[in-house]
């Protein structure tokens, strides 16, 4: 007789899961995003439930944890065939007890929001999530913006631990191999202001971007789209409307919103006003 769904252990996931894992995104409609993937299971702690069938993995998610203060979840999926099962509440409990006391946030899908709510997350803001192709306007005076250099991630790492309010030391340390262009704005010698874009199968992901102002969010934002003849996508931060308009009046268009929720905080602790867009919505 084969084990009940309730009783199915819940293990760690390695490296060796990535194929499982992008696996199971597809199966959800998710893009496969292997990349993202190893990023993840590398700079966090992904769970998983193995399909009992022997086909993969029937749910996982992964922890980001920035220190005592902060984890992220994410890529909480669970394969449409076991939906609706209560494999989802499994591991979400269970990500809970690991946390202890450390609060958690995470972006929620509309699938994945009532779940949450009923475990005693709750909302603390949004993100609308926009894509398409870029078109690099023309006649707008924008700051200067520069490539970063090997010698700027200590300071990277401390601008992003002061507009984030946690450390992220370690995720700051992967972007250069993460990410394919890194750029950074300045205001004299003073680094005030950063963004990523990185790969997925379809489209180049813009995030993080930490700006002091918009002008400077949008200067990142064109520079990195500049070097690219490839669709871009970002999730942006619903309370910086400005952006979403300038990046929708430059050929982007609105796809899903997610919803922040938080549990043992009441809000992402830092400066939202410098924090433009996530690196993804799974890690924060
Ligand atoms: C969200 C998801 C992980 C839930 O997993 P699951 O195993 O199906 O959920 P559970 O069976 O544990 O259900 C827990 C509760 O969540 C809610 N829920 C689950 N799926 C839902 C859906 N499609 N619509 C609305 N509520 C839903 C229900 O309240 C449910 O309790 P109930 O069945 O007793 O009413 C799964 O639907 C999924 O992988 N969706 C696609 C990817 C996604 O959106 N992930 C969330 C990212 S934040």
């Amino acid at each position: 007789m084969s084990t009940p769904l309730s009783e199915l252990p819940i293990r760690l996931l390695t490296r060796g899961d990535l194929a499982p894992c992008a696996d199971l995104a597809e199966d959800r409609g998710w893009a496969r995003e292997d990349h993202k993937w190893r990023l993840l299971l590398t700079a966090g702690t992904g769970y998983g439930i193995d399909d009992p069938e022997g086909k993969g993995l029937a749910a996982a998610c992964v922890v980001t944890s920035f220190g005592p203060d902060l984890a992220a979840v994410g890529m909480m999926l669970v394969a449409g065939r076991y939906a609706r099962q209560g494999l989802g509440r499994r591991l979400m409990v269970h990500v809970l007890r690991e946390a202890g006391d450390t609060p958690l946030a995470l972006y929620a899908t509309q699938y994945g929001r009532p779940l949450y709510q009923q475990l005693g997350f709750t909302d603390s803001g949004g993100a609308e999530r926009i894509g398409g192709r870029f078109r690099i306007p023309g006649r707008e005076p924008l700051p200067t913006t520069r490539p970063a250099a090997p010698g700027d991630l200590p300071v990277l790492a401390r601008l992003d631990a002061e507009v984030l309010g946690v450390d992220r030391t370690p995720m700051i340390a992967r972007l250069p191999a993460f990410a394919d262009r890194l750029r950074v704005a300045e205001d004299g010698s003073t680094i005030t202001g950063y963004a990523a874009a990185w790969p997925t199968p379809e489209t180049d992901v813009i995030g993080p971007v930490v700006a002091p102002d918009v002008e400077t969010a949008k200067a990142l934002v064109c520079s990195l789209a500049m070097d690219s003849d490839r669709p871009v996508r970002m999730d942006v931060d619903v309370r910086h409307q400005e952006l979403l308009d300038w990046l929708k009046e430059n050929g982007l268009e609105s796809a899903i919103r997610t919803t922040v929720m938080t549990y043992g905080i009441p809000e992402l602790p830092g400066d939202w006003t410098r924090r433009f867009a996530p690196l993804s919505l799974a890690t924060g």
